[in-house]
């Protein structure tokens, strides 16, 4: 299975991508994750993302395009895939259809799942992270078991640095202009199912494989 999952900041891609992952055993690509272990590890890469990252803006398409193509000829990538955050711009979705086509792979759909507005901003203000295994709390609707910390691995959370007021309005300015229009793009192919994210995380899930079994 080879899965796009498409929506604004904080609506639940990274959460609902574990989940699935988990369930049909392939990887999650997420390319802000990708960046982000760029910037911790303080490749070139890292140090233009990282600026980048903070504004709210987004790193340049060919860069993305280069790092999703390495990235799909992996061997973990053989049986699908789920693409998180990824494409995020008209031109990344022409640059992954030529791909697809070099690769002599079919996408089998797009996963668009939305939110109010006022609910994405009380989601990522209230998120905290595993910087080890990645694993994704919300101080209220998903809170760990032990106060800051991991369930998983126990390492302590973190608050991400784009996750402060100023940049989330710039991040999602730049949803609204440049990633929005994919969903427009991925209707007309046909490819497109759209989720309510505003439910209880099990519930959206219940939803996600519902249209997938379709
Ligand atoms: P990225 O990391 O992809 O960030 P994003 O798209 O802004 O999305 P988030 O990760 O913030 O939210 P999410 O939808 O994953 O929500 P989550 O599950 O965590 O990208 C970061 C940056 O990298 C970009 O700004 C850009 O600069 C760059 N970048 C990335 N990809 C790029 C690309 N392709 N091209 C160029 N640049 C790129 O959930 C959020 C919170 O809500 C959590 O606390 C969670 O516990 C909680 N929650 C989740 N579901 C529910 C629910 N149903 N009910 C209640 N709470 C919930
Ligand atoms: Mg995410
Ligand atoms: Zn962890």
């Amino acid at each position: 299975m080879r899965l796009v999952f498409l929506g604004p900041p904080g609506v639940g891609k990274g959460t609902q991508a574990q989940l699935l992952c988990k369930k049909y055993s392939i990887p999650q690509i997420s390319t802000g994750d990708m960046f982000r272990a760029a910037i911790k590890e303080q490749t070139e890469l890292g140090k233009k993302a990282d600026a980048i990252l903070k504004a709210g803006k987004l790193v340049d398409d060919s860069i993305t395009l280069g790092l999703i193509k390495d990235r799909l000829q992996k061997s973990d990538c053989k049986n699908g895939y789920l693409l998180d955050g990824f494409p995020r711009t008209i031109p990344q979705a022409e640059g992954f259809g030529a791909l697809l086509k070099e690769l002599h792979q079919e996408l089998d759909g797009v996963i668009s799942i939305f939110v109010d507005e006022a609910v994405l901003i009380r989601r990522l203000s209230g998120r905290r992270s595993c910087p080890k295994c990645g694993k994704i709390f919300h101080l209220e609707s998903n809170p760990p078991k032990k106060k800051d910390h991991c369930d998983s691995c126990g390492e302590k959370l973190i608050f991400r640095n784009d996750d402060k007021p100023e940049t989330i309005h710039k991040r999602m300015e730049t949803y609204r202009t440049l990633t929005e229009p994919l969903i427009s793009y991925y209707k007309k192919k046909n490819l497109l199912f759209e989720i309510d994210g505003d439910q209880l995380i099990e519930k959206v899930f219940e939803d996600i494989v519902g249209v997938l079994k379709k």
